[in-house]
């Protein structure tokens, strides 16, 4: 394979993702072809493109002529006319409709034009690698390559190995992405990888709170962001995302863990879903965005916003331990993730050292015997950590 900046990379799809993603590895000095099914669409996604450019030029980051060498090394494909210009990429990303027959089918007819070497990489958010792999001749060559949104900005990649992937291809898609800047972690071919798992209590345990009666968002917002110190609460967050994306994601995490009811939807969130309040893409969600309308007023009840605090962290901590546990990630790309994919104020492992690993697994137990749910049994290795006295913040030995 060439040296790493020669690297020719392909794009397929030229939507929120597959633009930011073309943004990156052309920024980084690669020639990169981007195509999409839909006409016009890459054309669109060039403008997208050069105004961010242009954010960056305006801003210092980036140099007016560097800005134009990146359009310039932007080529197009026409997806309708076959997948031509692809021919020669070393790797092509595709991060098209979520769908698993439309990947399979993309990934099958790019093995038809690309080289041998050629990696095929997915950006899916959660569909199984191993199920992406097993629709191709040569399943050692696909790879998970999951960005954030936007990818320009958001520092982390998660590289996810199938078990038919070879190792070699994995590493070497991490080198690359950590020559575009990115963090990288590896995650295990798994439901939600690290950080579409390990958040999943962030949203849930924060709408059983609301359903519970226990706050209304305003207050459980307030909470989270004043004395959780996280950057928005997960009512505005949920909002924010689009409520028919955030349920899509936790009830596929849900149906891909078989039904663990850790990852539950709730029925509120569906609600929102199927009355169109999907959040601030329609100006109505938990909130109402509309002119004119009142924004609620939390409690500000410190009390009550410090037992909401602990209880949606317990739950965090205990999820990330577990995904220690289950050799998700290593300990260090756990922290990495959560804080560099969903800008968390810190890694939930050293946080749950600082709480005390027995005050977490106090509080899990404690919702445990109160609820009678499985959705709240601690996870074996932080009994683990309790009994040993260790951190959770260390290695998994
Ligand atoms: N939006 C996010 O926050 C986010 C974050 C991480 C990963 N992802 C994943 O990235 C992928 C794309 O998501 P998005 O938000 O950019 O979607 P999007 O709808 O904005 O863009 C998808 C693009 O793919 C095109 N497309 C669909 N089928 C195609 C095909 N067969 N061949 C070529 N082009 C095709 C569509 O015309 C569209 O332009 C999905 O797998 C999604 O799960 C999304």
């Amino acid at each position: 394979m060439a040296s790493l900046r020669g690297l020719i990379v392909g794009v397929v799809g030229a939507g929120a993702m597959g633009r930011g993603i073309a943004q990156v590895a052309a920024s980084a000095g690669h020639r990169v072809v981007l195509g999409d099914a839909r006409d016009g669409a890459v054309e669109q996604a060039r403008e997208t493109i050069r105004s961010s450019l242009a954010r960056d030029v305006a801003n210092g980051r980036v140099a007016a002529a560097a800005a134009d060498d990146t359009l310039a090394r932007i080529a197009n494909d026409d997806v309708a006319g076959g997948l031509r210009a692809y021919a020669p990429c070393d790797v092509v990303i595709e991060a098209i409709v979520e769908e698993l027959d439309a990947k399979r089918a993309l990934f099958a007819a790019l093995e038809e034009r690309v080289p041998r070497e050629c990696v095929l990489a997915s950006n899916t958010s959660s569909l199984s690698i191993a199920a992406l792999g097993g629709g191709v001749a040569h399943a050692d060559r696909v790879v998970g390559m999951h960005f954030f949104n936007p990818a320009p900005r958001m520092p982390l990649v998660e590289i996810v190995p199938a078990i038919t992937t070879s190792p070699e291809v994995a590493s070497r898609m991490r080198t690359l992405a950590d020559s575009w800047g990115k963090t990288t972690v590896v995650a295990s071919d798994t439901p939600g990888f690290i950080v579409n798992r390990i958040a999943r209590p962030f949203y849930g345990e924060s709408l059983r709170l609301l359903e519970e009666g226990t706050a209304d968002v305003a207050t459980i917002d307030w909470a989270m962001r004043e004395i959780g110190g996280f950057r928005m609460g997960p009512f505005e967050l949920m909002d924010f995302i689009g409520n028919d994306v955030n349920y899509a994601v936790t009830s596929s995490v849900f149906e891909a863990t078989f039904y663990d009811p850790r990852y539950r939807p709730a029925l509120t969130q569906r609600r929102l879903v199927e009355a169109g309040l999907l959040g601030r893409k329609r100006e109505r969600g938990y909130y109402d965005y509309r002119a004119g309308a009142v924004t609620p007023s939390p409690a500000q009840d410190h009390v009550l916003g410090a037992a909401i605090v602990d209880r949606v962290l317990a739950m965090l901590v205990n999820e990330a331990v577990d995904a220690v546990h289950l050799r998700i990630a290593s300990p260090n790309d756990v922290e990495l993730a959560m804080t560099k994919g969903v800008n968390y104020p810190r890694g939930l492992l050293a946080w749950g050292d600082q709480i005390g690993a027995p005050e977490i697994l106090r509080r899990v137990e404690w919702l445990q015997s109160e609820y009678g749910e499985d959705r709240y049994r601690p996870s074996p290795l932080l009994r683990r950590r309790v009994r040993e006295g260790r951190p959770l913040l260390s290695t998994n030995a």
